[in-house]
């Protein structure tokens, strides 16, 4: 069964938290990213999960090795339950990561992969000395990777999924952004699916920001997305 996360795109601890009492029990499972985390820090981290909730540190980590596992084990130690780092890290630093995480056991934080921004085209990567790959290429080479370098999972778009779950290990995570219920405001998303689409493609987890956070009814908002997703 997936899970929703809902994205906590704000930058107080106060409205992080408000917004998370008033969602109540139908969201059990927030990210946390860099705007909210580079503000409030910890803190915020504590205070989410004081409220009963799963974290996902979204902080996409990208740094040599040993600076990276600390950063890992910080995360275990503040009980996060997922957390990124960028493939292009390497293997070693992929490896140190996913090694740190293991030190909390099963419940310690799960190690997801970014692999390509979906904001970089095809000229960004030859910019960055990725020639003759396409971004959907890359991905794929990217992915395989990570996973193969003891990364539990990928952060991925729902146009990535269907392929990505199906070539690579049961049991590896899919954590999809750029999800819009049937009907909804897309924002500055371009490629989007629905909850049902994204779940059918083999996605373990969405992360869903405005859709549920600017509604005008939030709880209902993610029931619905809930039911949606099956
Ligand atoms: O509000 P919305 O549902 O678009 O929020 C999606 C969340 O997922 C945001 O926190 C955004 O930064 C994140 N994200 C994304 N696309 C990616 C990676 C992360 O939308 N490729």
């Amino acid at each position: 069964m997936a899970e929703l996360i809902v994205a906590l795109d704000v930058n107080s601890r106060q409205e992080a938290v408000d917004k998370v009492k008033s969602i109540g029990g139908s969201v059990g499972f927030y990210k946390i990213g860099l705007e909210l985390f580079t503000s409030e820090g910890p803190d915020v981290v504590k205070a989410i999960k004081d409220l009963g909730k799963k974290i996902f540190l979204d902080l996409k980590f990208h740094d040599i090795p040993r600076t990276v596992e600390r950063a890992v084990r910080s995360g275990g130690k503040l009980g996060v339950d997922l957390m990124t780092i960028h493939s292009t890290g390497g293997k070693a630093m992929i490896r140190a990561a996913a090694d740190a995480a293991a030190e909390f056991g099963v419940n310690g934080p799960k190690i997801l992969a970014v692999t390509v921004l979906t904001s970089l085209d095809q000229s960004d990567l030859a910019d960055v000395g990725i020639a003759g790959r396409t971004p959907a290429e890359q991905v794929a080479a990217m992915a395989r990777f990570a996973t193969e370098n003891g990364a539990h999972g990928l952060v991925c778009s729902p146009m990535e999924v269907g392929s990505l779950s199906k070539s690579l290990k049961v049991g590896t995570l899919f954590v999809t952004p750029g999800v819009r219920p049937a009907g909804a405001a897309i924002g500055d998303q371009k490629r989007v699916a629905t909850p049902a689409e994204a779940v059918r493609d083999g996605a373990t987890h969405l992360v869903v920001g405005r859709p549920i956070l600017a509604a005008e009814d939030p709880v209902a908002a993610a029931i619905a997305i809930r039911a949606e997703m099956g």
